[in-house]
């Protein structure tokens, strides 16, 4: 028992001298000026939200009592799924209690080599999120990854196996989390479907903010029935719980072959009527997309001015990236000394030199917040 102890104590021994140990950051209860969250839209705090949450909750209950198969089925979810498919334009939808299970829960089913007869060929853009990897490692399914959004690298490789009977899967994110940058979906779709392949899109940062009614980059593309759009109501929607929008087979194999749908306790009904709250306000909301992407471009230029480095962001998420996990340490540390909280992100959240600090925006920002947290940059 102390020898297993001991082992855990080194790990973090050596994260800690490798300067990437971990710390749970204190509670933002001083109302700090905060870049480090997900509230893209600013809708957490929002009052429809909390008050469609507690008229659920006295209709359903505060919790929904078991797996949506067994007693967790309300009116609620079903009302929010099908919204979703209507907004996303698939025949079909449904909800998971997290992004992250959703990821893990339906890429581990629709990859599993039983069902499709051999092991599939997984392409992947090799800057996907954590969850998408443990999808693909719940079904032991070996990855191709390209090039971080090089659609030429795809498709050599959709061409390199083409000789190959295997089903086909291609895995991406449309709006990159770490780095602001969006994917081609229309593109990618074209090339899955001229390859026979499943698109598994993974919206969780594009929900909200783009799209012609802000339903994500998805919502402007006609999406095949092999295209499947995943998104998260943990971000723009501020609320928690992932989604995938596919087709009604896609819908049915998850709900029978889904182990973390299968064997998980529905969302609550006071999380999933505060999403489609949210989701209800987000076509009305095109005047704050509109600031939030100006607010955007405009810290870039002034990270160029200063001579730091936002990447390839075109998005509301704005890396500076520093390069060592020491150098991004110490500016969130510089940073949050001027009460302005933002994140560190090191390896293995993203590639090794990297490191950086995740801006991330949101419509509840003013012209005066970008200001102050231009002018405390320019002191690092
Ligand atoms: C691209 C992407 N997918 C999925 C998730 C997981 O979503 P959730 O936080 O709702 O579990 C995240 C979380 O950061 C993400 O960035």
């Amino acid at each position: 028992m102390t020898d297993v102890l001991s082992r855990y104590e080194a790990a973090l021994t050596g994260l800690a001298d490798k300067g990437l140990l971990r710390h749970l950051p204190h509670p933002n209860t001083a109302g700090l000026l905060d870049f480090s969250g997900n509230d893209y839209m600013g809708l957490a705090h929002r009052p429809e939200l909390v008050d469609a949450a507690i008229k659920a909750g006295r209709k359903y209950g505060a919790g929904s009592t078991g797996s949506r198969l067994l007693s967790g089925n309300t009116p609620a979810h079903e009302a929010f799924e099908t919204r979703i498919a209507a907004d996303k334009g698939t025949e079909t939808a449904l909800v998971f209690s997290s992004g992250y299970q959703t990821n893990a829960a339906c890429i581990a089913a629709l990859l599993d080599k039983h069902t499709l007869g051999a092991e599939p060929l997984v392409f992947a853009d090799k800057l996907n999120h954590a969850s998408m990897h443990l999808g693909c490692t719940l079904a032991e399914a070996h990855q191709l990854r390209y090039r971080h959004l090089d659609l030429n690298h795809l498709e050599e490789l959709l061409r390199k196996h083409a000789g190959e009977d295997r089903p086909r899967v291609i895995l991406s994110e449309s709006v990159f989390g770490m780095d602001g940058d969006r994917a081609d979906v229309a593109a990618l779709q074209d090339l899955a479907v001229r390859h026979g392949a499943l698109l598994y899109v993974d919206e969780a940062h594009a929900t909200g903010v783009f799209g012609p009614h802000g339903y994500g980059l998805c919502e402007a593309v006609e999406l095949a029935p092999t295209t499947v759009a995943m998104g998260t109501m943990s971000k723009a929607l501020g609320v928690s719980g992932g989604y995938v929008a596919c087709s009604r087979i896609v819908r049915d194999y998850l709900i029978n072959k889904s182990g973390g749908f299968i064997f998980s306790t529905a969302p609550s009904p006071l999380v999933v009527a505060a999403a489609l709250r949210a989701w209800e306000l987000l076509p009305g909301l095109d005047a704050e997309r509109r600031g939030l992407l100006a607010r955007a471009e405009r810290l870039r230029a002034g990270l160029r001015d200063m001579g730091l480095n936002p990447g390839a962001s075109t998005t509301h998420i704005v890396p500076v990236i520093l390069g060592t996990p020491e150098r991004a340490m110490a500016a969130k540390d510089a940073l949050a000394a001027r009460d302005i909280l933002t994140s560190a992100v090191r390896p293995p959240t993203v590639p090794q030199g990297t490191s950086r600090l995740r801006l991330g925006l949101s419509a509840a920002h003013t012209d005066e917040d970008i200001s102050r947290l231009l002018a405390a940059l320019a002191g690092l």
